[in-house]
């Protein structure tokens, strides 16, 4: 299917502040623009707490915005919820969405019904869908007896039992192993690229999004800090990223951040082989040598180091200064 150029979905300054009993309130969403075209998986990546959920739920008619506006198929979410409503439905990784004493057919034959969905077209639907996800061996088995992988298909599948022109999956995959998440990607894919629906992911898992996003939006403590392509995003780069194998684990990279050629980093431990892998986004190749240097003299052995092209979590690096992790450790 061609790509179409209609805007399908569109926020402007679009805002959420939660008011709360005895602290401040909490600015969600702070303004966020979004465009979002027919057909195109459009991701909104970033950090926990970055206010991700938020805009799902704002989006889908399940929480109002306090500020700005959006509008799904040009029905705006405030004014014309139930316009909205038809033309859509969401799922998220975290619910447990389906009824347990039923098996994972009658669940989706119930929430087909609730669409109105006559009864052979919605067999059908049931059957190609569940054909799509790998989950038709396991259509009779009530659904708590379903692993975390099957019931999450079957909530999948739930999403696009109505057709929906606009799915909102918020962390789809989350928790899920790597040959579910995989199935489910590539599900999501065939469902924009054949079928024409678009889809928004809202999901703070940076490969997810590079391998099967058209469009990113980088949110963080509720603002777009950067969106384009995967790949426009990973160019905005310039010079590709450092990454070190140290011994032993830092407690801290601060002899780092007073290089002048260091527009941030983010290291991870990896216990295994008992090392630390730091990865710096520099702006040139004396940025790299001195990182290096700056670890040698801080009595860190550097076992190796080589650069290599970036990654959308070093598009955040270098508009934050660290990564999603520390970035997650600073919002307790
Ligand atoms: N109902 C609520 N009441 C108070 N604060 C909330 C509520 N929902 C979300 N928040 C806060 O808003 C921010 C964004 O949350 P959320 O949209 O869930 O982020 P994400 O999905 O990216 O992890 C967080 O600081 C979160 O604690
Ligand atoms: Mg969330």
């Amino acid at each position: 299917m061609s790509k179409s150029s209609e805007i399908t979905v569109e926020a402007h300054d679009l805002r959420r502040t939660f008011q709360t009993k005895n602290q401040n309130p909490v600015v969600a969403l702070d303004g966020i623009d979004l465009q979002v075209m027919e057909g195109e998986i459009f991701g909104v990546l970033g950090p926990n707490g970055a206010g991700k959920t938020t805009t799902i739920r704002i989006l889908s008619t399940l929480l109002l915005p306090t500020g700005g506006w959006a509008r799904v198929k040009g029905f705006d979410v405030a004014t014309e919820p139930e316009k909205v409503r038809r033309v859509i439905n969401m799922a998220s990784g975290a619910e447990k969405a389906g009824y347990d004493f039923i098996t994972a057919k009658k669940n989706l034959w119930f929430f087909s019904q609730l669409y109105g969905i006559p009864s052979d077209i919605a067999e059908k639907r049931i059957n190609e869908l569940s054909e799509m996800l790998g989950l038709t061996k396991y259509l009779d088995r009530k659904f708590y007896a379903l692993s975390t992988g099957y019931r999450q298909r079957a909530t999948i599948a739930r999403a696009f039992i109505n057709e929906p022109k606009v799915i909102f999956l918020d962390e789809p995959t989350i928790g899920l192993d790597v040959m579910t998440a995989l199935s489910i990607r590539e599900f999501m894919r065939a469902q924009a690229k054949e079928k024409g629906r678009t889809i928004i992911l809202a999901t703070h898992n940076m490969s997810e999004a590079e391998s099967i996003c058209d469009e990113v939006a980088i949110i963080d403590r509720g603002k777009i800090i950067a969106n384009g392509t995967p790949d426009s995003l990973k160019r905005s780069l310039g010079a590709p990223p450092l990454v070190m194998e140290i011994q032993p684990a830092p407690k801290t990279l601060d002899m780092l951040s007073s290089i002048d050629g260091v527009r941030g980093f983010t290291s991870s431990v990896d216990e295994e082989r008992g090392l630390a892998m730091v990865q710096v986004v520099v702006n040139d190749e004396s940025g790299a040598e001195q990182a290096v240097e700056a670890m040698r003299k801080s009595g860190y052995n550097v076992l190796t180091s080589w650069r290599r092209s970036a990654t959308i979590e070093e598009v955040f690096v270098s508009l934050v200064g660290k990564g999603f992790k520390e970035r997650e450790e600073t919002e307790e």
